[in-house]
């Protein structure tokens, strides 16, 4: 529970008000984001000097204009943002916070195995390691990557192969590259929203289209295709976010058909690729004239390194290298080369062979607790279909109420797609398999227990 104290005294009119505005205030600042727990009623108005009643009123005034959210006998927390981009920050456990709201990495001893490389690279050509070099990286280490990508069946050039600072930054290189603003973006109807704020931002439209349990439907697409010309088509083919749903072979080839049809470029974004022990081949080895590939190591091997890797075609090579100049002028050579160990020196299959051990046995956890979610071998998430009368928002903050983060299937819904009712649960989060058992048995407590009557929404 936080321990917020507000600052009344910048604020004018009646106490109760004055605390109101210190809400939104604290609110709008950041210092009290989205899901924070509030003081009881009791604790704030001893904390403050004040009666139970005026905290009361309080409350009820910020529920009342939607700044909290409250429920009997689990307190009040902050509400949801309107624009779920902003609520998208990295939050920590604590000791009854559990927390199955983002798709971080399962926690490993990635130290023990980057310190010895740090040595390596202290002690070789550092200088030339800590200088300017080429947008795309050095064709070295390129060509270090694209043959290792080949080995997983990924197959590149090193032409068209630049680093990037991780798939997110990626996303925002591809869209700069081929001058995708203001424009429309074809994608699953439940995507990423790393991609969907980074549309959003340069003031792009993006049509959310049907899926199934193998992710976008080509019917969806093929009407869409005839509706409207889009500049591109985002998808997430392996182990998609949030829905865990993979393509199969002929639905990918049946994709790359009907983009090859309407001459549409599409963005694969293969973060989760390399996770399931068997992979199918990306889209990019069906169509690699149209496809740009992104991959990342923070999945599969340290997430704050920021390296990823873009195949992009030919004719989007200059236009990659002005984006990265434009928006970084290269990735750290030094970070690059760090990659190029962990690759060189076989230490990224290892790694995700360990995470799929710890998420085998997260996995079968949920298929106990909760066997109503999807899980697929490899993936970090579940999603979690809400029976009725669930919704998603609802069942988040519900969950946040018994301290356990999730992130609502509204969180990730495309433009005006209608969101099918759901939560995503990171099962890699949290540190311990004890703590997934725990906040997956909360849920679940949640679920048998009575269906709201008194929605929140
Ligand atoms: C589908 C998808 N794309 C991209 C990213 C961002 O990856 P990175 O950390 O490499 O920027 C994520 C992270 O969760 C993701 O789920």
């Amino acid at each position: 529970m936080t321990i917020w104290t507000p600052d009344l005294t910048p604020f004018e009119g009646p106490l109760y008000l004055k605390l109101v505005k210190a809400i939104e205030q604290a609110i709008a600042d950041g210092a009290l984001p989205p899901q924070t727990r509030l003081p009881t009623h009791r604790a704030l108005a001893d904390r403050l000097g004040v009666t139970v009643g005026t905290i009361t009123r309080a409350y009820t005034e910020a529920e009342r204009r939607g700044l909290l959210a409250a429920r009997v006998g689990h307190g009040t927390w902050v509400r949801a943002a309107a624009d779920p981009a902003n609520e998208w920050v990295i939050r920590n456990e604590d000791n009854q916070r559990i927390e199955l709201w983002q798709n971080l990495p399962v926690q490993l001893d990635r130290a023990a195995i980057i310190r010895p490389m740090l040595t390596e690279l202290a002690d070789g050509d550092l200088n030339g390691l800590l200088g300017y070099d080429k947008e795309a990286g050095r064709a070295p280490q390129r060509q270090l990557f694209v043959d290792w990508l080949a080995e997983q069946g990924i197959r590149g050039s090193e032409e068209r192969l630049l680093f990037s600072h991780g798939a997110q930054h990626g996303i925002m290189l591809a869209l700069l590259a081929t001058g995708c603003v203001g424009e429309t973006i074809f994608c699953e109807g439940l995507s990423y929203p790393g991609m969907l704020g980074n549309a959003r931002q340069l003031k792009n439209q993006v049509m959310g289209l049907a899926m199934d349990e193998e992710g976008l439907i080509p019917a969806a697409l093929e009407a869409a295709c005839r509706q409207r010309r889009a500049k591109l088509l985002y998808l997430t083919p392996t182990l998609q976010n949030p829905t865990t749903a993979t393509m199969s072979l002929a639905r990918r080839e049946e994709i790359v058909a009907i983009a090859r049809r309407h001459d549409l470029l599409i963005v694969e974004d293969d973060v989760n690729g390399l996770l399931p022990e068997v992979s199918l081949p990306p889209l990019v080895n069906l169509a690699p004239e149209r496809v740009i590939y992104l991959g990342s190591l923070a999945k599969i091997a340290c997430g704050g390194l920021r390296v990823g890797f873009v195949l992009a075609p030919p004719a989007l090579r200059n236009g990659f290298a002005q984006a990265m100049r434009l928006s970084s002028w290269m990735v750290s050579p030094l970070l690059i080369e760090l990659a190029c160990k962990l690759v060189s020196q076989h230490q990224i299959m290892p790694l995700i062979e360990q995470q799929r051990r710890v998420l085998a046995r997260r996995g079968e956890l949920l298929r106990h607790l909760l066997p109503g979610a999807r899980w697929q071998p490899g993936s970090m998430h579940a999603w979690l279909p809400l029976p009725e009368p669930w919704r998603s928002q609802e069942f988040a903050e519900a969950a946040n109420a018994l301290d356990v983060g999730v992130a609502s299937g509204e969180h990730f819904a495309a433009g005006q797609f209608a969101a099918p009712q759901g939560v995503r649960l990171s099962l890699s989060q949290p540190a311990t398999d004890a703590r997934v058992a725990e906040g997956l048995e909360r849920l679940a407590g949640l679920l048998r227990a009575a269906p709201p009557t008194n929605p929140l929404l």
